[in-house]
């Protein structure tokens, strides 16, 4: 009986259908049950054969047959997604049976203050209390502020002093702070006390060199200012920062803004200024006792015809010093590479 034929199929199908809803039931797990499709739905699974009969049968009883192989197809997908879910769910459940809200929580990791930021606060902090006004300007700066107003115009040979970072023929990465000696002189009139905090870039890149670092600036104009206020003021900052028992020595020095300019050293921090620690060489002040902090003088009357001050009325004293450079002093920091790799454990130390 021809008629009868796809009936083997489709019956075929049905007890499909059956063996794979109680096989569901009794899957207790995710991987169980990926198992599971795969003998039934999978590419060369149960379904996948049965189905593979359909192109044999009389054409006339093919219609039939596709149509319950596919309802098959549909129902037990159906049932496959929503036993997934369900084991799903539970397995879910079962990880938040095992969470223990009773445990500690991890501490987050903090930031802490730079040392760079640090010593520049306290640095700031020590002039603001002198009556000091801080002042900030432009890290892009032109040749004017940078160089020309500082007395050294184009193609004076100090400018060879600072390997310069041009963004144009006149436009720079500013090589050091005392721009902002210019730009505050150009804005106000003396008496003028000001500190000026910022990032400065030269083209200088070793070991104890990196193309940016810190400076701060200050400057200090009124009627009668001599190199006495220089001293006393320096002092008064060095022994705040290193401690009351540190030495201040002045070193004859050059820079075309300041006349005349000095080099100031402290006595060494490191061995207090004997160059022995522990018998041994100290290895900060290479045994002559001191160490140089920065460089200033008075500043030159080319500079204050600049920014049109009266040079016969004013007088005034400028110094810049390395941020880093003191905090390497201050901290007995070896390596200069470490205030930049920015290491968690490091930078907490300060704190
Ligand atoms: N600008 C100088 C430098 O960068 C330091 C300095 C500042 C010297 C002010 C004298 C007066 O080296």
């Amino acid at each position: 009986m021809s008629a009868s034929e796809p009936f083997p199929l489709i019956s075929e199908l049905k007890s499909l259908a059956a063996e794979f809803t109680r096989d569901l039931d009794q899957v207790t797990d995710l991987a169980d049950l990926e198992e599971r499709r795969v003998a039934f739905l999978g590419r060369k699974g149960r379904l996948a054969q049965i189905m593979s009969q359909l192109p044999s049968l009389d054409p006339a009883m093919r219609p039939e047959a596709g149509k319950v192989a596919n309802e098959v197809k549909g129902e037990l997908g159906a049932l496959f997604d929503e036993r997934q879910a369900q084991l799903m769910g539970a397995e879910a459940g079962k990880e938040l049976a095992d969470f223990d809200p009773s445990l500690p929580g991890r501490e987050p990791w903090l930031g802490a203050t730079h040392p760079v930021t640090l010593v520049t606060e306290e640095i700031c902090a020590i002039f603001e209390n002198l009556g000091y006004e801080i002042v900030t300007g432009p890290e892009v700066e032109n040749d004017f502020h940078n160089f020309e107003a500082l007395n050294m115009p184009p193609g004076h040979p100090a400018r060879d002093m600072q390997d310069t970072l041009y963004v144009t023929d006149s436009i720079l990465l500013r090589t050091h702070t005392s721009p902002l000696q210019i730009r505050t002189m150009l804005r106000r009139e003396p008496p003028v006390a000001a500190i000026a905090p910022g990032k400065v870039y030269r083209r200088d890149s070793d070991l104890t060199h990196t193309p940016m670092f810190n400076q701060v600036e200050g400057l200090l104009v009124d009627t009668h200012v001599t190199m006495a206020d220089l001293r006393g003021t320096l002092t008064h900052f060095v022994q705040l920062v290193f401690g009351p028992e540190t030495r201040v020595r002045f070193r004859p020095s050059f820079f075309p803004f300041t006349e005349p300019s000095a080099e100031v050293d402290i006595s060494c921090v490191m061995c207090g200024g004997t160059g022995f620690v522990d018998g041994a060489m100290c290895r900060v002040c290479k045994q002559t006792g001191w160490v140089e902090i920065l460089g200033c003088g008075m500043v030159d009357p080319e500079v204050f015809r600049s920014v049109g001050y009266d040079s016969e009325k004013y007088t005034g004293f400028a110094f810049g010093l390395g941020v880093e450079r003191v905090a390497m002093l201050k901290y007995g920091i070896g390596d200069l590479r470490m205030f930049f790799e920015n290491d968690i454990r490091f930078i907490q130390q300060f704190t």
